[in-house]
């Protein structure tokens, strides 16, 4: 099958991820389709006989990875994560990300968070001299969303950011997009993000935010594929 150019950027920063694999790993295992040729490759060497389990970020990553005979395991009975590799929506030059274009956001920070190293797999399009091109999902709870959305808006607008433009992400079908935690998603295009970690620092202490998808100093190494191969960067 010929890929486009992205996917086999995608691709080939994915395939470089497994150099960080070892045999006996317990790995968090993203969300997306960069996310999905890391667990197509790895379900390729588990055929092969490598021993490793993994926590999957989304039902759908569960589905995937259970196809292909990855031994899965609950997050709730693993006590350490040796490795999370997943894909992003950007990363700046500080290599803060975001993510939750996929709506995976909250498991994926719980999993990225845990695991003691977080690799990132992007297609060099995803590198940004800035955040916020692509608007920052900020998960929040049905009830009161209304109320939620209002008080995200001051945040932004308390950050000099964009605040009219928040929008909750719809299913194809209109009704509004349901994570897989059962909570929304509002998609923020505020702008260019001048200071995202107070920007994040704000969010978070929103009630009725549940996450945001604004990932602070949490990737370990950052690994960007082109058509031709894939770069890794260790994150200081
Ligand atoms: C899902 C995510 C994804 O990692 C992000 O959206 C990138 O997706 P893709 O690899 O398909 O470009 O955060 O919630």
């Amino acid at each position: 099958m010929t890929l486009s150019p992205t996917d086999a950027a995608k691709r080939n920063a994915a395939l470089r991820a497994l150099e960080f694999v070892r045999p006996g790993m317990t790995i968090g295992l993203g969300t997306g389709s960069t996310a999905a040729h890391f667990v197509v490759a790895l379900g390729v060497e588990v055929q092969a006989g490598l021993a490793v389990r993994a926590v999957a970020t989304s039902i759908a990553t569960y589905n995937q990875a259970a196809s292909l005979g990855i031994p899965l395991l609950d997050p709730n009975d693993i006590d350490t994560l040796d490795l999370a590799v997943d894909g992003a929506d950007e990363v700046d030059r500080q290599h803060h990300l975001i993510k939750g274009g996929g709506g995976a956001l909250l498991r994926e920070k719980i999993i990225a968070a845990a695991a003691h190293e977080f690799v990132v797999i992007v297609d060099a399009a995803k590198m940004k001299p800035q955040l916020g091109s692509f608007p920052l999902p900020v998960e929040v709870t049905p009830f009161g969303a209304a109320l939620t959305t209002k008080a995200v808006q001051a945040v932004l607008r308390g950050q000099n950011l964009k605040a009219d433009t928040v929008r909750m992400r719809l299913a194809p079908d209109g009704a509004p997009f349901i994570s897989d935690g059962g909570n929304y998603i509002l998609d923020c295009a505020c702008g260019l993000i001048a200071a995202p970690d107070a920007v994040a620092g704000a969010l978070s202490a929103v009630p009725g935010v549940v996450e945001h998808g604004l990932f602070i100093a949490m990737a370990d190494i950052v690994i960007v594929g082109d058509e031709t191969g894939a770069a890794v960067a260790r994150v200081d």
